[in-house]
């Protein structure tokens, strides 16, 4: 992946640093991230829309991986932001983003959270039900101020993905279905409120996506709604967004799209449906958040006890788990890894790498092949988990969050220190009855 290489002494590196060298500075388990990678993940998809539809806006998904370093890495290379809570509004502005580049999802938005995002200014509110539209109205309206809003609305199109994790389908909590006229009647009523401004429609059909039929079907679908919403109002939608969902190779034998590929695939489907229903070209708004990160994200972890089970199997033991990465647990997703300090070695030996939790479904990667010379402190790296792993990252059993790097030319920056103990406790509260030598 990316910058990932050997070097002569047989050791990965990353963004030209020796994985040993990082492990020695920061301690593991540690996310690694490759900075070389994220922004040529960028600039694949502004560069294509450069090239295919000049009218356009890419929102890096920061629900993917976010952190104060990562926003403004996407500031620089001319990305906007989809946020979807609170959190990551103040990590977002923590950052110096400029918030009017941010869009605010999620289909249950508190009114604090709401009231933070007018405060700070974010630029469209992705508006998920009937319920927060007369929030937003009122809000406004209390406030002054004029909102500009998407609406979500569902296509009802089944992108192929893991169940748990696709939402374009009617029987969804995001969105509002088009089926039915729900859309049309969602849009109907915002163009009757005075201080919110429709600016047009947003779907996500789904994520790990590798077939980009589901897209041209939702674009066909998208126009279709802002078509029947003109005719009805004469209401004009100028924005189109599409989500994001585009899949990433995790394994061998993934096959993922390009980011070129979407990018042409929606410029091509916009460009001739929308004339065909007398619309005027929207810009074209996508929101990828996997595609951006996940490749350029490895973790290292430090090898431990490795247990073998005569006739069974070795279980090979690592400091972290399903606390850093919940994404086998969860979703049964499947990584690749490598013993980092030891890649010249042959790979013979097959264990099923497990954490250090207390679950007996803490594993992380199933009978795969490892360095036969394999054995305790050695450093295990496991690929492609810049998505969904930082962000989804949890304090089960109190172990602290890991520290991120990003690695570049040879540098190693620290992005996010690693968690202490009292860190983890400092919301802790001791009532005087349950102090030690209370009555
Ligand atoms: N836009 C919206 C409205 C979304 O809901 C999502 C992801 C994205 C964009 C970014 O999708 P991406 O390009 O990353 O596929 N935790 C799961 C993934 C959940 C995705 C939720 N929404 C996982 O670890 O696979």
């Amino acid at each position: 992946y990316g910058t990932a290489a050997q070097n002569a002494l047989g050791h990965l590196t990353v963004g030209g640093v020796d994985v040993v060298d990082l492990a020695r500075e920061y301690g593991t388990p540690l996310y690694i991230m490759d900075e070389a990678l994220i922004r040529r993940n960028c600039r694949a998809y502004v560069e294509s829309f450069r090239q295919h539809y000049p009218n356009f806006d890419v929102a890096y998904a920061s629900k993917a991986f976010l952190c104060t370093a990562m926003a403004a890495l996407a500031e620089q290379e001319g990305l906007s932001l989809d946020v979807v809570s609170g959190g990551e509004i103040a990590t977002t502005r923590q950052a110096g983003f400029p918030m009017e580049r941010t869009y605010f999802h999620g289909n249950n938005k508190s009114p604090e959270e709401i009231r933070l995002a007018m405060e700070v200014g974010v630029g469209r509110f992705v508006v998920d039900s009937t319920r927060e539209l007369h929030l937003l109205e009122n809000m406004a309206a209390e406030r002054g101020r004029t909102v500009r809003i998407l609406l979500r609305v569902t296509p009802g199109v089944e992108a192929h993905t893991h169940e748990y994790i696709s939402t374009g389908q009617l029987d969804s909590k995001f969105g509002i279905p088009i089926a039915g006229g729900l859309a049309l009647e969602a849009a109907r009523e915002a163009l009757r409120l005075s201080h919110v401004e429709l600016t047009g429609f947003h779907c996500h059909i789904g994520s790990q996506i590798f077939d980009l039929e589901g897209y041209r079907i939702a674009v066909q679908r998208m126009l279709d709604l802002a078509a029947a919403v003109r005719a009805e109002t004469g209401f004009t939608a100028s924005e189109l967004s599409m989500g994001g969902g585009l899949g990433v190779r995790y394994v061998e034998g993934d096959r993922p799209v390009p980011p070129e590929e979407l990018v042409a695939c929606l410029s091509a489907a916009v460009r001739g449906g929308a004339p065909e229903r007398g619309l005027p070209l929207p810009k074209l708004i996508i929101e990828p958040g996997r595609s951006i990160v996940a490749e350029a994200g490895t973790t290292l972890y430090t090898v431990g006890t490795i247990k073998e089970i005569p006739g069974v199997r070795t279980y090979l033991a690592v400091d972290g788990g399903m606390g850093d990465n919940i994404r086998p647990a969860l979703y049964h997703a499947e990584y690749e890894c490598a013993v980092a300090n030891k890649l010249g070695s042959e790979r013979t030996r097959r264990v099923t790498v497990v954490g250090r939790y207390c679950e007996s479904g803490d594993v992380l990667l199933t009978d795969v092949p490892v360095a036969a010379d394999v054995a305790p402190g050695d450093l295990l790296a496991v690929f492609a988990t810049g998505a969904y792993n930082y962000s989804m990252a949890s304090h089960y059993n109190r172990f602290p969050t890991p520290a991120v790097v990003f690695v570049s030319d040879g540098r190693a920056d620290l992005v996010v220190r690693r968690e202490s103990f009292a860190e983890m406790a400092a919301n802790d509260l001791l009532p005087e009855r349950l102090r030690a030598g209370a009555p």
